[in-house]
């Protein structure tokens, strides 16, 4: 296997159920991985191109599900199944999905969660 152009870091970071923060395991980071895993196979881009990897906590969890695009270095965030076609079809082109990727707002963790968090 060769060094893939791009490594996707999707979080399947699971926390209890009820935790104020939440988990992209709980909002579907696990199936998210493994779909995007089989259209990039079948786009053609795994083997040669992109890698999709799970991840532990990205410490964007409030902006989950997150996913971390390097050496890009840039967030996807709120990500849905429905995404998912679009950001393969735009590592294809070699551009990113603009509205799903993460502003530096976005990593700032909400004041109401800071405090309740363990
Ligand atoms: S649980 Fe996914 S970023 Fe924290």
């Amino acid at each position: 296997m060769a060094q893939r152009r791009r490594y996707l870091f999707v979080c399947v970071n699971r926390r209890p159920d009820g935790t104020p923060k939440g988990s992209c395991a709980a909002r579907g980071g696990v199936e998210l991985h493994a779909e995007l895993k089989e259209m990039l196979k079948a786009r053609g881009l795994a083997e040669l191109e992109v890698r999709a990897c799970t991840s532990s906590c990205l410490d964007t969890c409030w902006a989950g599900p997150t996913i971390a695009v390097e050496p890009d270095h840039y967030f996807y965030g709120r990500v849905t199944r429905a995404d998912l076609p679009e950001i393969v079809e735009a590592l294809a082109e070699n551009r990113r999905v603009e509205r799903l990727v993460l502003t530096p707002d976005d990593f700032v963790e909400p004041r109401e969660l800071k405090k309740r968090s363990p």
